[in-house]
Protein backbone atom coordinates (compact mmCIF):
# COMPACT_ATOMS: atom_id res chain seq x y z
CA UNK A 1 0.00 0.00 0.00
CA UNK A 2 1.42 3.70 -0.42
CA UNK A 3 0.34 7.07 0.60
CA UNK A 4 -1.02 8.89 -2.61
CA UNK A 5 -0.51 12.36 -3.09
CA UNK A 6 -4.04 14.57 -1.95
CA UNK A 7 -4.76 17.27 -4.34
CA UNK A 8 -5.68 20.56 -2.92
CA UNK A 9 -8.17 23.49 -3.28
CA UNK A 10 -8.11 24.82 -5.98
CA UNK A 11 -6.64 22.50 -8.39
CA UNK A 12 -8.97 21.87 -11.00
CA UNK A 13 -8.47 17.66 -10.68
CA UNK A 14 -11.00 18.70 -7.74
CA UNK A 15 -13.50 20.07 -10.18
CA UNK A 16 -13.32 17.32 -12.71
CA UNK A 17 -16.63 15.13 -13.93
CA UNK A 18 -16.11 11.95 -13.15
CA UNK A 19 -16.52 8.81 -15.21
CA UNK A 20 -18.32 5.71 -13.38
CA UNK A 21 -16.45 2.69 -12.83
CA UNK A 22 -17.06 -0.53 -15.00
CA UNK A 23 -14.31 -2.83 -14.28
CA UNK A 24 -14.11 -4.46 -11.10
CA UNK A 25 -10.50 -6.06 -10.85
CA UNK A 26 -7.26 -5.92 -8.77
CA UNK A 27 -6.54 -2.30 -9.66
CA UNK A 28 -9.07 -0.81 -8.32
CA UNK A 29 -9.11 -2.91 -4.89
CA UNK A 30 -5.13 -2.19 -4.61
CA UNK A 31 -6.02 2.09 -5.22
CA UNK A 32 -9.08 1.78 -2.93
CA UNK A 33 -6.86 0.24 -0.34
CA UNK A 34 -4.44 2.68 -1.30
CA UNK A 35 -6.91 5.72 -0.87
CA UNK A 36 -7.79 3.87 2.78
CA UNK A 37 -4.33 4.34 3.47
CA UNK A 38 -4.14 7.93 2.36
CA UNK A 39 -7.35 8.23 4.43
CA UNK A 40 -5.96 7.42 7.95
CA UNK A 41 -2.64 8.64 7.22
CA UNK A 42 -3.58 12.56 6.60
CA UNK A 43 -5.80 11.89 9.46
CA UNK A 44 -9.21 12.16 7.88
CA UNK A 45 -12.60 10.06 7.91
CA UNK A 46 -13.39 9.86 4.32
CA UNK A 47 -11.17 10.54 0.76
CA UNK A 48 -13.02 10.66 -2.71
CA UNK A 49 -10.78 9.44 -6.12
CA UNK A 50 -10.76 13.06 -7.32
CA UNK A 51 -8.63 14.46 -4.13
CA UNK A 52 -5.96 11.86 -5.47
CA UNK A 53 -6.41 12.93 -9.49
CA UNK A 54 -8.52 9.98 -10.39
CA UNK A 55 -11.75 11.03 -11.92
CA UNK A 56 -13.63 8.24 -11.41
CA UNK A 57 -16.96 8.04 -8.94
CA UNK A 58 -15.29 5.94 -6.11
CA UNK A 59 -15.36 6.82 -2.24
CA UNK A 60 -13.52 5.21 0.56
CA UNK A 61 -14.63 6.04 3.96
CA UNK A 62 -13.82 5.42 7.82
CA UNK A 63 -15.99 2.23 9.22
CA UNK A 64 -14.10 1.54 12.03
CA UNK A 65 -16.74 2.39 14.64
CA UNK A 66 -19.47 0.70 12.23
CA UNK A 67 -17.42 -2.40 12.60
CA UNK A 68 -15.53 -1.85 16.02
CA UNK A 69 -12.44 -2.52 14.47
CA UNK A 70 -9.47 -0.01 14.37
CA UNK A 71 -8.73 1.06 10.60
CA UNK A 72 -11.61 -0.59 9.25
CA UNK A 73 -12.83 1.12 5.87
CA UNK A 74 -15.64 0.49 2.91
CA UNK A 75 -15.45 1.63 -0.31
CA UNK A 76 -18.30 2.62 -2.19
CA UNK A 77 -18.29 2.65 -6.09
CA UNK A 78 -20.59 4.38 -8.10
CA UNK A 79 -21.97 5.61 -5.21
CA UNK A 80 -25.63 7.79 -5.31
CA UNK A 81 -28.19 8.61 -2.46
CA UNK A 82 -31.68 7.29 -3.53
CA UNK A 83 -33.76 8.60 -0.03
CA UNK A 84 -32.86 11.60 2.94
CA UNK A 85 -34.41 12.50 5.66
CA UNK A 86 -34.37 14.88 8.62
CA UNK A 87 -31.77 17.66 8.64
CA UNK A 88 -28.81 18.49 10.46
CA UNK A 89 -25.59 20.81 10.64
CA UNK A 90 -22.56 20.06 11.99
CA UNK A 91 -18.49 20.92 11.45
CA UNK A 92 -16.89 19.61 8.52
CA UNK A 93 -13.48 20.27 7.05
CA UNK A 94 -11.51 18.55 3.98
CA UNK A 95 -8.46 17.14 3.26
CA UNK A 96 -8.02 19.14 0.10
CA UNK A 97 -9.25 21.99 1.44
CA UNK A 98 -6.56 23.15 4.61
CA UNK A 99 -7.49 25.48 7.34
CA UNK A 100 -11.18 25.54 7.29
CA UNK A 101 -13.48 24.16 8.47
CA UNK A 102 -17.67 25.40 8.85
CA UNK A 103 -20.74 24.57 9.23
CA UNK A 104 -22.59 23.22 7.06
CA UNK A 105 -26.37 22.26 6.15
CA UNK A 106 -26.78 17.95 5.56
CA UNK A 107 -29.29 15.65 5.52
CA UNK A 108 -29.47 14.22 9.06
CA UNK A 109 -30.20 9.95 7.60
CA UNK A 110 -29.28 9.03 3.68
CA UNK A 111 -29.90 5.87 1.89
CA UNK A 112 -27.18 5.25 -0.41
CA UNK A 113 -26.99 2.80 -3.43
CA UNK A 114 -23.91 1.69 -4.24
CA UNK A 115 -21.07 -1.28 -5.80
CA UNK A 116 -18.67 -2.88 -3.28
CA UNK A 117 -15.14 -3.88 -4.90
CA UNK A 118 -16.44 -6.87 -6.66
CA UNK A 119 -19.03 -5.35 -8.78
CA UNK A 120 -22.29 -6.40 -5.95
CA UNK A 121 -24.96 -3.87 -6.25
CA UNK A 122 -25.09 -3.11 -2.04
CA UNK A 123 -27.35 -0.32 0.06
CA UNK A 124 -26.24 1.27 3.16
CA UNK A 125 -28.10 3.24 5.68
CA UNK A 126 -26.01 6.32 7.38
CA UNK A 127 -26.86 8.69 10.18
CA UNK A 128 -25.70 11.78 12.26
CA UNK A 129 -21.96 12.01 11.12
CA UNK A 130 -21.46 9.48 9.26
CA UNK A 131 -24.23 10.79 6.95
CA UNK A 132 -22.39 13.61 6.77
CA UNK A 133 -19.24 12.16 5.79
CA UNK A 134 -21.12 10.47 2.79
CA UNK A 135 -22.97 13.46 1.88
CA UNK A 136 -19.37 15.76 1.86
CA UNK A 137 -17.84 12.09 -0.15
CA UNK A 138 -20.80 11.82 -2.78
CA UNK A 139 -20.40 15.65 -3.50
CA UNK A 140 -16.37 15.42 -4.21
CA UNK A 141 -17.84 13.18 -7.27
CA UNK A 142 -19.74 15.97 -8.82
CA UNK A 143 -17.26 18.22 -7.88
CA UNK A 144 -18.73 19.96 -5.27
CA UNK A 145 -17.08 21.03 -1.57
CA UNK A 146 -17.80 21.50 1.01
CA UNK A 147 -16.64 25.43 0.45
CA UNK A 148 -19.26 25.63 -2.34
CA UNK A 149 -22.50 25.50 0.76
CA UNK A 150 -21.08 28.35 2.51
CA UNK A 151 -22.24 31.57 2.48
CA UNK A 152 -20.76 33.68 -0.65
CA UNK A 153 -19.52 36.16 2.77
CA UNK A 154 -17.68 32.96 4.36
CA UNK A 155 -16.46 31.57 0.79
CA UNK A 156 -15.10 34.77 0.18
CA UNK A 157 -13.69 35.18 3.57
CA UNK A 158 -11.59 32.12 3.17
CA UNK A 159 -10.48 32.70 -0.84
CA UNK A 160 -8.82 36.01 0.56
CA UNK A 161 -7.26 34.47 3.34
CA UNK A 162 -6.26 31.76 1.31
CA UNK A 163 -4.77 33.59 -1.26
CA UNK A 164 -2.22 35.42 1.24
CA UNK A 165 -1.33 32.07 2.36
CA UNK A 166 -0.38 31.43 -0.73
CA UNK A 167 1.62 34.63 -1.51
CA UNK A 168 3.20 33.58 1.79
CA UNK A 169 4.38 29.95 0.20
CA UNK A 170 5.62 31.70 -2.52
CA UNK A 171 7.98 34.49 -1.33
NI1 LIG B 1 -13.49 16.57 1.24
Amino acid sequence: MSILKIYEFPDPALRKATEPVTVFNDDLRALAADMAATMFDAPGVGLAAPQIGKSIKMIVVDHSRQEEKPNAWLALVNPEIIAVEGLQCDTEGCLSVPDLTSKVDRYRKITARYQDLSGHPQEIIAEDRFAVVLQHEIDHLNGVLFLDHLSSLKRNLYLKKYKKWLRGQQS
